[in-house]
C-alpha cells in the first residue's frame, strides 16, 4: 500500500495554564491519502485547530508545546524540520486557510500584491512571472474579472470574493496538502455552499488532498471521504463517511448526527406542525483530563460505571471504522460470544 500523504500519529499538544496542562490534543493519530479529503468534526474546542495549527508547527503561543507524537509528511517527520525547512513548507507543500482568514488579507496592500508575495517566497517568481502566476490563482478560484481585482483592495470585494482570494493564496504554490479551518463559517448559506464546491473542484482538478475542519456534517456528507470526530483532544471515531454518518457507533457521533440542523416536524395535537431541534445536553469540557475515563461520560445517555475511571478501548468495525468506547467494546464482545455458541 501507498504510504499516505500526511500521517499524524499520537500527537500531543499541550498548552501551560494556571489550571494545570491543557491537553488540547492528546493523542491523535489519523492519515490523510494523496488527494483524498479528510473531514474534522467536532465542538467548539474539541482540538481541531490546534491539530491543524501543530502539523504545520504554528501555535505561536509561548505556552504551546507538541509534547509528543509524529506528523510525517511524505515520509519525513515536521517535528524533526527546521524553523528555516518549515517555511518552505508553509504555503508551499502543505497551506492553510485559517479560521476567520478573511480579516488576515491586509487591507492595504492590493489583491495582486499580496499573491505575488506568497509566490515570491516560495516559488522565486518576481515581476511578470509572478504577476502571471497570480492571475492564475485567481482564475483558479474563478473570481470574476481576475485581471481587474489584482489591482483591488480588499474591502472593495464581497465575502464570498474576499474568501476566494484567502484561498487563492493558500493554493498560489500549488501545495499537495490544504488544511481549510471553518472556511465557509461567516459567509451566507449560498456563498458557503459555492466555496465548498470550489474546494472539491480544486481536489478534482489539482488533486489537492484537503483536511476540512468543521462544524457540519452536511460539509462532510458533500465533501469528505472519511471523517474524523473529535472530541475534548481525541479521536473519539473515524471512519469511510458513509459507514460513520449511516451507522455512527460512538455516542457523542449519534448525538452529533442528531443535532444536525435539521428540521423535524411533527404533527402535534392541535394538527399543527411544530420545529424541533436535537441537541446534546451539557457542554464540551476543558480538556484538562485530570482522572482516566472517558471525557464523554458526564453527557453521555450509555454512561456506565468504568466509564468515569478506566480509559476506553478502541474498537474496530466494518473497513477500518473505529470507534473508543466501553460500550461498543462490550457488545462486541457479546456478539462474539453469540457467533461461538
Ligand atoms: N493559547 C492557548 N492557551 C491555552 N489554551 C488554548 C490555547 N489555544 C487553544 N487552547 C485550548 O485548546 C482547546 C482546543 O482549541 P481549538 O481552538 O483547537 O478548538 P476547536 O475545535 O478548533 O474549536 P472551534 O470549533 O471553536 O474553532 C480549547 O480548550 C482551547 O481553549
Ligand atoms: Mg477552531
Amino acid at each position: 500500500m501507498e504510504a499516505p500523504l500526511l500521517r499524524v500519529e499520537g500527537l500531543q499538544t499541550h498548552f501551560a495554564s494556571e489550571l494545570g496542562t491543557i491537553k488540547a490534543v492528546d493523542g491523535v493519530t489519523f492519515d490523510v491519502p494523496r488527494g483524498g479529503v479528510l473531514g474534522m468534526v467536532g465542538e467548539s474546542g474539541s482540538g481541531k485547530s490546534v491539530t491543524g495549527l501543530s502539523i504545520l508547527r504554528l501555535l505561536g503561543s509561548r505556552n504551546a508545546t507538541i509534547a509528543g507524537g509524529r506528523i510525517l509528511f511524505k515520509g519525513e517527520d515536521l517535528l524533526q524540520k527546521s524553523e528555516a525547512e518549515m517555511r518552505q513548507i508553509r504555503g508551499g507543500s502543505i497551506s492553510m486557510v485559517f479560521q476567520n482568514a478573511m480579516t488576515s488579507l491586509d487591507p492595504f496592500f492590493r489583491i495582486g500584491d499580496q499573491l505575488a508575495e506568497v509566490i515570491k517566497l516560495h516559488q522565486g517568481l518576481r515581476g511578470k512571472a509572478a504577476r502571471d502566476r497570480a492571475l492564475h490563482a485567481l482564475e483558479l478560484v474563478r473570481i470574476p474579472d481576475p485581471v481587474a481585482k489584482l489591482k483591488s483592495y480588499p474591502h472593495q470585494l464581497s465575502g464570498g470574493q474576499r474568501q476566494r482570494v484567502v484561498i487563492a493564496l493558500a493554493l498560489a504554490c500549488e501545495p499537495d496538502l490544504l488544511i481549510a479551518d471553518e472556511p465557509t463559517t461567516a459567509l451566507d448559506a449560498t456563498v458557503q455552499k459555492q466555496i465548498i464546491d470550489l474546494l472539491l473542484d480544486i481536489n478534482r482538478e489539482l488533486g489537492t488532498a484537503i483536511v476540512m475542519i468543521t462544524h457540519d456534517m452536511g460539509v462532510v456528507a458533500h465533501m469528505c471521504q472519511t471523517v474524523a470526530v473529535m472530541y475534548a483532544g481525541r479521536i473519539v471515531e473515524h471512519g469511510a463517511v458513509e459507514d460513520v454518518l449511516r451507522s455512527p457507533e460512538h455516542p457523542y457521533t449519534r448525538g452529533l448526527m442528531a443535532s444536525v440542523p435539521r428540521l423535524h416536524t411533527e404533527a402535534s395535537a392541535a394538527g399543527r406542525t411544530r420545529q424541533r431541534l436535537y441537541q446534546i445536553g451539557g457542554s464540551a469540557p476543558l480538556p484538562l483530563r485530570l482522572t482516566d475515563g472517558c471525557a464523554f461520560a458526564p453527557r453521555c445517555p450509555e454512561v456506565g460505571p468504568e466509564c468515569w475511571t478506566v480509559d476506553p478501548p478502541t474498537v474496530g468495525f466494518r473497513d477500518g471504522q473505529e470507534a473508543v468506547c466501553h460500550r461498543r467494546a462490550e457488545e462486541t464482545v457479546e456478539e462474539d460470544l453469540r457467533v461461538r455458541a
